[in-house]
């Protein structure tokens, strides 16, 4: 079977090397397309590929209708909004992702874009200490399980809201419930978004979350700029001068919220959260061994179409 690694944003050499080795150990083949420019790239690099390792790669129904072979698609991560599920099961082809793998490398950075906010992105002025400043997480998926860890570390008090999850089992990890999203944005000093983008929550996160912050709250978005409403988004920053936000996923209206709000607003320039050796290593080895485990037997215990 030919497996194709294709990632627009690579993953580490060692990471390459080692889902290669895992690959080709099994008796496939392996091809790699990396820093590719365009979807006719992807294409062609997929036309007789059995199966895909893809990042936030775009794997569409042109994809699919490019590589009739494709049997399996592993997206190394945890979201896979990326990915046309319906036209992946068109095509019978089964989509996987990689949950958890990458959780504690965005987790480290949901903390550090915590504390460079809190201290004004190192500017010189007075910030604030995190420590004993309420954090809210919005969704209790594993990236937040890391974070709420890591931040007890530093003497938060910890709150979570997620539908999916219940209560006892947020309680467990010594954090509290919220009841309400309204409650969960009104109630923290920060904020963090951790929900996919689907079609309920896509412009979800907007006026009448946002405007609830209590005075001097951070909102950090490491998930997807899809889920916030960037107009609302705008106006409250404009309404309250003493909110701030901090994204890993740069919002459509970047350049407008930097030349208004530059101060109190900062975008990694490419999506970063997953961006670590550590976790290019976990994933990109999962996203291979799923694939073997699936042409070996037909284990599909991550499939989520
Ligand atoms: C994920 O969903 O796993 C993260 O957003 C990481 O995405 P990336 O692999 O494109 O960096």
């Amino acid at each position: 079977m030919k497996v194709l690694v294709a990632t627009e944003k690579p993953f580490s050499a060692k990471a390459v090397e080692g889902i290669r080795h895992r690959i080709e150990e099994a008796g496939h083949t392996f091809a790699l397309l990396e820093k590719y420019k365009s979807a006719d790239e992807l294409r062609a690099a997929a036309a007789d590929a059995d199966a895909l390792i893809v990042r936030s790669d775009i794997v569409d129904e042109a994809i699919f209708a490019a590589a009739p072979k494709l049997k399996i698609v592993v997206r190394a991560g945890a979201g896979y909004d990326n990915i046309d599920l319906k036209a992946a099961t068109a095509a019978g082809a089964i989509v996987e992702n990689t949950p958890g793998q990458n959780a504690n490398a965005v987790a480290e950075l949901v903390i550090g874009m915590a504390i460079m906010a809190a201290r004004n992105k190192y500017c010189g002025t007075t910030g604030f200490e995190i420590s004993g400043k309420r954090l809210g997480l919005q969704a209790f998926g594993q990236v937040s399980r890391h974070v709420a860890a890591i931040a007890k570390g530093f003497g938060m008090d910890i709150t979570a809201i997620d539908p999916f999850c219940p209560a006892e089992a947020i309680e467990a990890q010594g954090v509290k419930v919220a009841t309400s999203l309204e409650e969960l944005y009104a109630g923290n000093d920060i904020v963090s978004i951790h929900i996919p983008a689907t079609p309920q929550t896509v412009g979800s996160i907007g006026r009448d979350l946002i405007s609830r912050l209590p005075k001097g709250a951070v909102l950090i978005n490491t998930a997807r700029k899809e889920v916030i409403n960037e107009a609302e988004l705008a106006e409250v920053l404009e309404a309250r001068p003493d909110i701030k936000y901090f994204a890993d996923v740069k919002p459509g209206n970047a350049d407008e919220l930097s030349d208004r709000f530059g101060d109190r607003i900062f975008f990694t320039p490419k999506k970063s959260g997953a961006q670590t050796a550590e976790a290019n290593l976990n994933a990109g080895l999962a996203a291979a061994d799923q694939i073997v485990a699936f042409f070996r037997d037909g284990t599909d215990r991550f499939r989520v179409n």
